[in-house]
């Protein structure tokens, strides 16, 4: 058993991860300031844990990133730190570059630091494909040059080098996993940001059209959340892994034409699709070659796209009503 510090922990991926360490047997504390997180995702992870007959040792604290006085507090006792506090959008980071960079960059840095000061053996972080940019050549594999086209690209990237860099000045273990597109339950499809999996489900549930920006040939990685809490969980041990950086993804592509077909046969309802101008700052394909990862932490993708799907579908069919 070890003692996990998720930060972002209230959010979509760092409350599955918390439910996932949780379920492992590890205690688990968060650090999160409830930005664009919610504390129906902390109960959620509760209720879950608990309906599991397992302790629910999962303590919760109500602060910053970017406070080193709530950080030192939060990291005492720690072994993992599993970084994924951020101000997540890419357009939102476009209309407010300096708030993005202060909390994806600074609050980064200052967890790093804080890591180090409290002597962690590792701290994982949640990199983004959305380094690579529109990099032509895919699959994108951890070798390519990087173009970030955003705010947010350009400092999760810079979140990147930062730990490269503490590894190697301060011998704070670090591992950046890129994640691609992640799906799953509990992600927010109301934020003007959401990602599209939580949305087009939502749309095709309350039988309304499904928007798409440009012409749906699109295509992304989509990554079942629980593939990402495997992955997180693999590289909280594996050997030789300081400093790098690995991509995280289930490593095939679907456009979202391909998706939306997928959710029609699912729910075995069609939907109707109305388009829009492509959005300023979105790539057009992306697809990881998670080579890397399988090598270095034997990272298999254990939930495959439709199961995926299925599961989402079903979580939001059960609670449509709080949505
Ligand atoms: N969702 C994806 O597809 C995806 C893809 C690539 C990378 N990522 C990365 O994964 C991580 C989690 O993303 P998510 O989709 O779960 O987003 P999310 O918005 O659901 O979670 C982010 C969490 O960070 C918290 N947070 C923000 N600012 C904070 C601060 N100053 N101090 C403490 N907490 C703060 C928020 O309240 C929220 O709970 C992020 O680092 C994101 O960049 C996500």
């Amino acid at each position: 058993m070890s003692y996990c510090l998720v930060t972002g922990g209230a959010g979509f991926i760092g409350g599955h991860l918390a439910e996932g360490l949780l379920q492992r047997g590890h205690q688990v504390r968060i650090l999160d300031d409830f930005a664009t997180g919610v504390w129906t995702n902390v109960h959620a992870v509760q209720a879950h844990v608990t309906q599991a007959g397992l302790p629910c040792p999962l303590d919760v604290i109500d602060g910053s990133i970017l406070d080193p006085q709530a950080l030192a507090t939060a990291m005492r006792g720690i072994d993992y730190v599993f970084h994924q506090a951020a101000l997540p959008s890419v357009v939102f980071s476009v209309q407010e570059p300096l708030l993005s960079n202060r909390v994806n960059v600074e609050g980064t840095l200052t967890v790093l630091l804080a890591a180090r000061d409290a002597g962690v053996r590792r701290v994982i972080y949640a990199g983004s494909s959305a380094a690579y940019g529109d990099h032509p050549e895919l699959p994108q594999r951890e070798t390519h040059p990087t173009h970030p086209l955003s705010p947010y690209a350009l400092a999760k990237l810079t979140g990147e080098e930062y730990c490269r860099l503490c590894t190697e000045l301060y011998q704070v273990e670090t591992v950046t996993l890129r994640y691609f597109n992640v799906f799953g339950p509990r992600q927010n499809p109301n934020s003007p940001y959401a990602a599209v999996i939580p949305k087009f489900i939502l749309a095709a549930l309350r039988h309304e059209p499904i928007l798409v920006y440009g012409d749906g040939a699109q295509s992304r990685d989509f990554t079942y959340v629980d593939n990402i809490v495997h992955g997180n969980v693999l590289a909280m041990t594996a050997p030789e892994v300081a400093g790098q950086v690995l991509n995280l993804a289930d490593g095939s592509r679907t456009t979202l034409l391909q998706l939306i077909a997928a959710i029609e046969a699912l729910t075995q309802q069609p939907v109707q699709v109305q388009f829009f101008e492509a959005r300023v700052g979105d790539v057009r394909h992306s697809q990881a070659d998670v080579s890397r990862a399988k090598a270095l932490l034997g990272f298999e993708p254990p939930v495959n796209l439709e199961q995926g799907l299925q599961h989402t579908l079903a979580y939001y069919q059960q609670h449509l009503a709080a949505y």
